[in-house]
């Protein structure tokens, strides 16, 4: 993967991105007018990253071009700012100042709204095992400038970390974060998930595995939340409860720690 800027090569700009590619250890190449088909295939690379003012965005030979926004999150964030419930939230129990593992970052989207609802003495780590993912992420919520002060400072508050979450949670000591959450692609996707389809190319399509299900239920203090369509099996071979709360497509599967389903 390399790192460039926008055609308008500020130094700002310039400097973000080599202190990016320095950071994740990706090769910085200057735009110099040149396409990013022509960078492409002057470096062989699948994947770049293009840093613009307040913004980045990924594409690569034959994949879509996505541009960082926090999207659904921020409409959430709006609803939760209002006193609104969000479903996830509930499933969780989240209250302000848990500390969240968000072990699929993807966007951002889901961890936005932790954020949020966390506050300043929240905690929230994002783990993202796809690596083009995980730059596009970091800097994304690094450098995004929303019109909501709120926003921004949940965005920046977010840890996201490259590591697949079964290694990760592992290094982990018993009962050490308050919620573990579980985004995993839908083994069906879903074609109204606009904001995901893109996502899909670049994204760890695994299923989650006992395994980490398992690590989870050991690292957590709270509750272990799984989302998935509703209706899927993935909630009953993993050993997750699903509260028949509403009628959505989407469900949020719950392992209670800190007390009896
Ligand atoms: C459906 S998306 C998550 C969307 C996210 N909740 C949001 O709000 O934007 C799933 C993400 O988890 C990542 N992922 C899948 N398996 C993973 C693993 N074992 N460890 C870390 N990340 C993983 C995928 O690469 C993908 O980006």
């Amino acid at each position: 993967m390399i790192i460039t800027t926008g055609e308008a090569e500020a130094p700002t700009l310039v400097e973000r991105a080599r202190s990016l590619a320095q950071e994740t250890g990706c090769r910085y190449v200057a735009r110099e007018g040149r396409s990013l088909k022509r960078l492409a295939q002057m470096t062989g690379a699948e994947h770049v990253l293009v840093v613009l003012e307040g913004r980045v965005r990924l594409g690569g030979p034959g994949r879509s071009v996505m541009e960082f926004h926090p999207s659904m999150g921020f409409i959430r964030l709006k609803r939760v700012l209002n006193g609104n419930s969000d479903p996830m939230l509930e499933a969780a129990r989240m209250e302000e100042g848990d500390s969240v593992l968000d072990c699929t970052a993807g966007l951002g989207a889901d961890s936005l709204v932790f954020s949020v609802k966390g506050g300043k003495s929240g905690s929230i780590t994002a783990l993202e095992s796809s690596f083009p993912l995980y730059v596009f992420l970091k800097e994304g919520l690094r450098t995004y400038e929303s019109n909501m002060q709120v926003c921004n400072d949940a965005m920046r508050r977010i840890d996201v970390k490259h590591a697949h979450h079964r290694d990760y949670l592992k290094t982990l000591p018993d009962k050490s974060v308050d919620i573990v959450y579980f985004d995993p692609m839908f083994r069906e996707p879903m074609n109204e998930s606009a904001s995901i389809n893109p996502l899909r190319s670049y994204a760890n399509n695994e299923a989650l595995d006992e395994q980490s299900v398992r690590e989870a239920v050991r690292v957590a203090r709270k509750t272990v939340v799984l989302k998935e369509k509703r209706g899927s099996r993935e909630f009953s071979r993993l050993g997750f409860t699903v509260p028949e709360r509403s009628q959505s497509k989407i469900a949020y599967g719950v392992i209670s720690i800190d007390r009896k389903a």
